[in-house]
């Protein structure tokens, strides 16, 4: 495998002429690219992938060229250096693979309709047009577009429409920008529209397969991030349009192409009358994000992949930033404590995980680069880390000054890092390096000795542990006392004496107070004892974070889960969302102990019912008037736990409501993963199973497709999981997009396991060939780490994947993977009796 050769090297584009027809009658693409620009030596290459090139012209001379597939080039020769215009004449086909220029299957009323619509990111524009396909060879573009047309057909792209001649469709010129942010679209879209408080259009576009009004909630949330962004970033968005675009088949979760982003459906249309607020929350942010991006990445780019971070990252904290701005009521960064901070520790404590910054060597490794709990989580928590340190003020004024030197242009870390650090007075680039660039982070363990405080950091391994470790982060410390140290930059301190800083701490004394700091702390057994006498008294957070580093300290086997169950009644009747999150979350990781059907099983049943009657009886199935935001995010998570404890009372109302609504379509999207759960599992039969599975073909409501396909994937009847693992390679049925979430469910489920895993292995191959390009393939490798937690499992999962170590887009994912489950087969092995012990203990 060819490591990367940078072509920008050898020739700078500045304009592009771009000439599509695009058909989807004849899966054809051909296209025409005049690009202008200095050439830097004679020999010449542009990507191309997968094009059939007829002809190239060097300055109007038709020149002998060399197709080089195995490192995605055509080669040719310029007479010298200096100016040139390279015009290529091409074919290409029309693939389904979700990249490149693709069409999307969708239906209405009965009837078959496609649109097509682009995906460039990460190294796919190369698929559509010969280019320097690499982000820091930013050029301007100007688009003119044919299509197979149809009467009512639109056609849009990064730019408004100048004018349609001779059925050719013509754009405005681009501004200066990377190749991997062209986009355009066609089809039978509908669409609506705003403006900013700048004046700038914003849209939102969908298949006519939907109801206009499942539009109103994005683009009221799109208006408002730009409106935000302006403000905070204090540089206007320098586009005359901002088009957000809903596509029935999408690989990634959203892609922000500056002026015209595309999503997900599930990611952007929202049934105003029927949406649960944390799907609501989850396309707010996702919008958030990827407006976010149309600065932090469109407008500065990253100048290579390595550097991908700086997109990715970013982004994932501002659409928090954003949200919180926009929709203070909702407390987004619970959701964010919740959700990507604990992602991010987990998994960053694998040996063999990845740095956030990390070198890419080999083309395929782009993709591996989007770890999500790393580059996106682990970023995230990172730059919110920073955040705390220097300040909004200080945060505002350096990405303004970022952006002011670095527009239209790339950037590196050190870039960004030099503008903090000018606007903070902080050396924040030695800060943050230390997290950047080292994989992990550490545990500090805070003892009393001889009267005083000490800490001290050690990195946090689950699993083999290196001898020589010798990593050492710049640490703030964010204590519950005033007059600490704000960083550990050593591996320990005197924090001083033990009762000046007990008496001096607001509360029991407790270090990353607000959770903005990517470590964990394993606190002096006196110091934890004060914490739990106290803990009812804490905030959510510090609740949150009481079980999250109890959490991750049982995984490493350093404290054990056993004396972790009888704190859990202690936060039972929370009534904070966030709190309840934690608390299930460790009911979750307290179920590998639990074999299906087992007495342990039994137990833990019996023993989340107890902790959860209280809340479900308050909160109830169903959304009431006067529910908080906190009552709304709860219930799920509640009524979940209530389903799995067989609470009879819930089991019962579930079923009625089930009953009574007579489909899936009429249920309240408020319990309705749990009432379509509680049909396939407790009251199953042939009827309804093959009901809901044909609503789910059905219906284009995309959340209500995600709650059918949880359900009914937790089916325990045997048969039924055959219909669904028969359905697993026909898109009529299941779209290639939401395959990992079925697979994911059915191996999840005790039935459905050795089923779903003999699939997998049996269609690997054609799972590389029609998703492998993916940039989030390798998760589904995840999945399965997630879930194994056998020796024999593990042997199986290591004889399949003896032989795809070295393939350069999986050969990390496969390591760290094994990693997690052999951790997993120890941990059952060490505290699988202890569990049980004291789970029978609390039940009796
Ligand atoms: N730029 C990414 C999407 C992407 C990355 C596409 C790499 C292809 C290759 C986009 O901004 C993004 O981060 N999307 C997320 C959703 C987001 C809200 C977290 C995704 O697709 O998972
Ligand atoms: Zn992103």
């Amino acid at each position: 495998m060819a490591s990367i050769e940078r072509l920008y090297d050898f020739f700078e584009p500045e304009h592009y002429d771009l000439f599509l027809d695009v058909s989807r009658e004849d899966k054809r693409i051909k296209g025409k690219t005049i690009v202008k620009g200095r050439a830097k030596q004679t020999a010449m290459a542009l990507h191309q992938h997968d094009l059939a090139v007829e002809s190239v012209k060097v300055n109007g001379q038709s020149v002998d060229f060399n197709v080089d597939k195995a490192n995605d080039q055509i080669r040719f020769d310029v007479k010298e250096a200096g100016e040139q215009t390279i015009e290529v004449s091409y074919q290409a086909p029309l693939t389904d693979n979700m990249n490149g220029i693709y069409p999307s299957y969708y239906s209405v009323d009965g009837k078959a309709k496609q649109v097509v619509s682009t995906q460039f990111e990460t190294y796919f524009a190369r698929q559509a047009f010969p280019s320097i396909d690499e982000p820091e060879a930013k050029a301007t573009f100007s688009l003119a577009l044919k299509f197979d047309e149809k009467p009512g057909e639109v056609a849009i792209a990064n730019m408004p429409e100048t004018r349609v001649e001779d059925g050719v469709h013509y754009f405005e010129k681009t501004v200066k920008m990377s190749t991997y942010l062209v986009a355009f679209a066609f089809g039978d879209f509908q669409s609506i529209e705003t403006t900013t408080k700048s004046g700038i259009k914003v849209g939102v576009y969908a298949t006519k397969a939907h109801p206009a009004k499942d539009m109103d909630f994005a683009l009221d949330i799109a208006k408002r991030s730009i409106d935000f962004y302006e403000g905070f970033y204090q540089t206007p968005y320098p586009l005359a349009q901002s088009l957000q675009v809903a596509l029935p088949d999408f690989s990634a979760g959203a892609m922000e192409n500056w002026g015209m982003v595309t999503y997900r459906e599930a990611y952007l249309l929202v049934d105003p009358d029927n949406t649960e607020l944390s799907m609501k929350q989850t396309v707010a942010t996702v919008i958030a994000h990827e407006l976010a991006h149309q600065w932090f990445g469109d407008l500065v780019t990253m100048k290579w992949w390595d550097e991908l971070w700086l997109n990715e990252s970013f982004a994932n904290m501002m659409e928090f930033v954003a949200i919180d701005a926009i929709e203070p009521d909702w407390h987004i960064w619970e959701t964010f404590n919740a959700n990507d901070a604990q992602a991010a520790l987990r998994r960053d404590a694998l040996p063999g995980v990845q740095p956030v910054h990390v070198a890419v060597h080999h083309p395929e490794e782009i993709d591996a680069l989007f770890d999500p709990a790393i580059v996106y989580a682990k970023g995230a928590h990172l730059l919110v880390m920073l955040r705390s340190l220097i300040g909004d003020d200080a945060l505002r004024q350096g990405l303004k000054a970022y952006f002011d030197k670095k527009a239209y242009g790339n950037a590196t870390g050190d870039d960004l890092w030099a503008a903090l650090g000018a606007a903070s007075g902080q050396d924040i680039g030695a800060i943050m390096k230390t997290w950047l660039d080292q994989p992990g982070y550490p545990v500090l363990s805070v003892t009393i000795e001889d009267g005083r405080v000490k800490v001290s950091q050690t990195p946090f391994v689950l699993g083999d542990k290196q001898a020589d470790d010798k990593r050492l982060w710049q640490v703030p410390l964010a204590a519950s006392a005033p007059g600490l140290p704000k960083l550990l930059t050593k591996e320990s301190a005197d924090l001083g004496d033990w009762e000046a800083i007990k008496a001096a701490s607001k509360g029991p004394f407790r270090l990353n107070v607000g959770n903005a700091g990517h470590y964990i702390v394993s606190y002096d057994d006196e110091i934890l004892a004060e914490q739990v006498k106290a803990l009812t008294t804490l905030s959510a957070i510090d609740q949150a974070q009481f079980v999250q580093n109890a959490l991750l300290l049982a995984q490493n086997n350093q404290v054990s889960y056993a004396d972790l169950l009888p704190i859990m009644p202690l936060l039972a009747d929370s009534k904070s969302a966030l709190v309840q999150n934690f608390l299930y979350q460790a009911i979750a990781a307290i179920k590998v102990f639990a074999e299906p059907d087992s007495k342990t099983e039994a137990y833990l049943q019996v023993f989340t019912r107890g902790l959860s009657t209280k809340r479900f009886e308050a909160l109830g199935l169903a959304k009431k008037a006067d529910d908080s935001v906190s009552d709304e995010l709860a219930r799920p998570v509640v009524v979940g736990a209530a389903l799995f404890g067989k609470n009879p009372e819930l089991l019962a109302e579930a079923h009625q409501v089930f009953a009574k609504a007579g489909s899936a379509q009429k249920l309240p999207a408020d319990g309705r993963t749990e009432i379509l759960k509680n049909e396939l599992v407790n009251f199953n039969n042939q009827e309804s199973f093959a009901g809901l599975l044909a609503d789910y073909q059905e219906t284009a409501n995309a959340s209500l497709k995600r709650d059918l396909s949880s359900a009914l994937a937790a089916t325990p009847n045997s048969l039924q999981i055959q219909t669904l693992i028969a359905s697993f390679q026909d898109p009529e049925v299941i779209k290639p997009q939401d395959l990992r979430n079925w697979f994911a469910g059915v191996l999840a489920n005790p039935v459905g396991q050795d089923a779903a895993w003999a699939w997998f292995q049996e269609n690997w191959d054609w799972l590389v060939d029609r998703l492998g390009g993916d940039m989030s393939f390798s998760s589904y490798i995840t999945v399965i780490a997630r879930i194994f937690k056998t020796r024999e499992k593990l042997d199986e999962f290591n004889a399949f994947f003896e032989d795809k170590k070295n393939q350069p887009g999986i050969a990390r994912e496969i390591v760290v993977d094994a990693q997690m489950i052999e951790n997993r087969v120890k941990l059952v092995e060490e505290q699988e009796a202890a569990v049980a012990k004291a789970l029978n203990g609390l039940v009796k």
